[in-house]
């Protein structure tokens, strides 16, 4: 039987781009489908937080389904790299970087941020990547600074299905090594950064072996493991995000 190829829609309003993208999943949707929305009415951020969503921003869910599920955790921090590579591509700002472990974040402020949503079913597992890009205008009242990029999001959302599918396709071939660089390139805690997190205050040392991200703790010197789900960090001196 031919391969079922992936499709994208774009849609004007609805609750969650990731919800709409989980039901694709579960309909056995391929890996690289997509969908879109002008508008969300109820968008859902990291550790619980609404996702404010105005039109002219961009609103994109997308499905993966990782041939090595060992891998998976690489994910958002791929989802993260193709984010950047696509920007860039329309000609957005070159200072864009990656704050761990996959907020796009341009000079101190919070320029986009990606929310994955693992799903186990009788379609077996799989990711939805979903990203959403200041493109138009920054969002106000979050607590935290936010920016936009000032490009288009009609032409952002093809060039971000296609830098995901690569993205997704080099980690499921070669594995993270890739990735991994391309991210440290781009990353804003390089070795070396005061960050705090959880009221503890550290450097970062980089990635370990699964994206979690690897931190020295100022008080005792104990060199632990952050994981996304736990926690927000920050830089030393910036407002919490
Ligand atoms: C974050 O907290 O930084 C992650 C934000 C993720 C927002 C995107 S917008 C498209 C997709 N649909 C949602 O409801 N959330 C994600």
């Amino acid at each position: 039987m031919p391969e079922v190829q992936p499709s994208g829609q774009l849609i004007e309003e609805c609750e969650s781009t990731n919800d709409l993208c989980r039901a694709l999943g579960e309909k056995g949707a391929p890996e690289g489908s997509w969908v879109s929305a002008r508008r969300q009415s109820r968008g859902r951020g990291r550790l619980g937080r609404e996702w404010a969503s105005a039109e002219g921003n961009l609103f994109f869910s997308l499905l993966a389904r990782p041939l090595h599920r060992e891998r998976a955790s690489w994910i958002p921090i791929a989802a993260g790299v193709a984010a950047v590579r696509a920007v860039r591509r329309l000609g957005g700002p070159e200072g864009l970087r990656l704050k761990w472990p996959n907020d796009l974040w341009l000079g101190p402020a919070k320029a986009g941020g990606i929310l994955c949503e693992g799903v186990s079913g009788p379609r077996g597992f799989f990711v939805v990547i979903g990203i959403g890009i200041n493109c138009r205008s920054a969002p106000g009242g979050l607590g935290q600074a936010a920016t936009s990029l000032g490009v288009d999001v009609d032409g952002l959302r093809p060039l971000l299905a296609e830098e995901l599918r690569a993205c997704l396709r080099e980690l499921d071939s070669a594995g993270p090594a890739g990735i991994r660089e391309a991210y440290e390139a781009q990353a804003l805690f390089q070795p070396g950064t005061p960050v705090s997190w959880a009221g503890e205050r550290g450097v970062a040392l980089g990635l370990d072996a699964s994206g979690g991200l690897r931190v020295r703790r100022d008080r005792d010197g104990v060199e632990l493991t952050i994981l996304a789900e736990d926690v927000s960090i920050r830089p030393v001196g910036d407002q919490p995000c």
